[in-house]
């Protein structure tokens, strides 16, 4: 068989074991591999590179994707050339099967082009996020919070020393599963996700009650995705809530600083580490989950089980329909989240 491989969307580590993954395991069937480079960026001008037993076999501790990446959609508005152009290619490639690496975004087209255009395709899920639905977790997501629970692991040490409180913002547009993973793993004293209401008062007077009983420092974790009533990001506004802060000078982690700060009157700072945690070699977990379901999705081409997404459930890898796994995010339980500011709040 000829199979076309390709990794769409923000990069994360995680990736390159999965190909190597999947490559070993169709090189095992006798299959031609070829990627395409950029995402569906590649699929629509045809560029490609050979995935050979020699362009795999030293990659499961690179970051990154070898492939590359791109945010192209051949479905998003207006792109219908593109969407032409990859039905073209992959008629031109001869490609008996194609496997997608992607989040949401990329494996809504893999379920598109198998749904409404019969291309048999597989799905991977991949996002250092972790809000992929019908998988536990996602390769990418345990690398990207150790690098964030080192960050703050490192803040701390200087919090410590200047009795400062530090708010980190860590990435997660939808969910704040690295956020609050990062933030329990690393004792913060209050978390920020965007599926829970922020509480700006409770937070300050918890950072309050820590200085009053001699705990001078504190640390602060907030998703990028939280938002304030009545204002976005990028917004330039003034908010309410906020009093002065503009959420268009400054993201949501610098505006909740100086927010603490004007509320505390505590010396705080801020840190957004961005695409810091996106980078690095992947964690012995991220290997294993990135070469276990790589294999299970050459497993899947070769029973031809299409428009599906392999999907790690407990310890099983599964196969789900990918348009079961793009309905909707995979979000952080209130009761989690209770939990966790319940049981660490003193
Ligand atoms: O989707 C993964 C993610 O890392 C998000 O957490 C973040 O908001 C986004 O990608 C950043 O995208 P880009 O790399 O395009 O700036």
């Amino acid at each position: 068989m000829k199979i076309g491989m390709l990794t769409g969307g923000g990069d994360c580590p995680g990736l390159n074991p999965a190909i190597r993954g999947a490559v070993l395991r169709l090189l095992d069937y006798g299959d031609e591999v070829i990627g395409f480079t950029q995402g569906w960026k590649g699929l629509v001008e045809g560029n490609t590179e050979p995935l050979t037993l020699e362009r795999v076999e030293g990659i499961i501790d690179q970051g990154g994707t070898i492939l590359r990446s791109s945010r192209t959609n051949p479905f998003a508005p207006g792109k219908e050339a593109q969407l032409e152009a990859v039905l073209a290619n992959i008629k031109k490639f001869e490609l008996d099967a194609l496997v997608a690496l992607g989040g949401e975004d990329t494996l809504g087209v893999a379920s598109k082009l198998y749904t409404l255009h019969n291309v048999p395709t597989v799905g991977v899920p991949k996002t250092m996020d972790n809000d992929l639905d019908k998988t536990d977790y996602t390769f990418g997501f345990d690398s990207a919070a150790s690098v964030a629970l080192d960050s703050i692991d490192r803040l701390r040490d200087t919090a410590k020393s200047h009795d400062r409180v530090i708010v980190v913002e860590v990435m997660g547009r939808h969910a704040g599963w690295m956020a609050l993973w990062s933030g329990v793993a690393g004792a913060a004293d209050w978390v920020l996700l965007p599926e829970v209401a922020v509480d700006i008062e409770a937070m300050c007077e918890q950072l309050k009650k820590n200085y009053a009983r001699g705990k001078t420092w504190g640390i602060v974790v907030v998703s990028e995705g939280v938002e304030i009533p009545g204002a976005q990001k990028g917004d330039n506004v003034e908010l309410d809530a906020f009093g002065h802060h503009q959420l268009g000078d400054v993201g949501i982690g610098p505006a909740i600083a100086k927010e603490i700060e004007k509320r505390t009157g505590f010396p705080t700072r801020d840190v957004v580490l961005g695409h810091t945690v996106r980078g690095g070699s992947p964690t012995l977990f991220d290997r294993i989950l990135g070469t276990r379901v790589g294999i299970h999705a050459a497993e899947l081409v070769h029973k031809g089980d299409f428009g599906k997404m392999v999907a790690l459930q407990g310890t099983e890898i599964l196969a789900v329909p990918i348009q079961e796994a793009v309905k909707q995010w995979k979000l952080v339980p209130q009761d989690l989240y209770d939990t966790f500011v319940t049981t660490f709040n003193k």
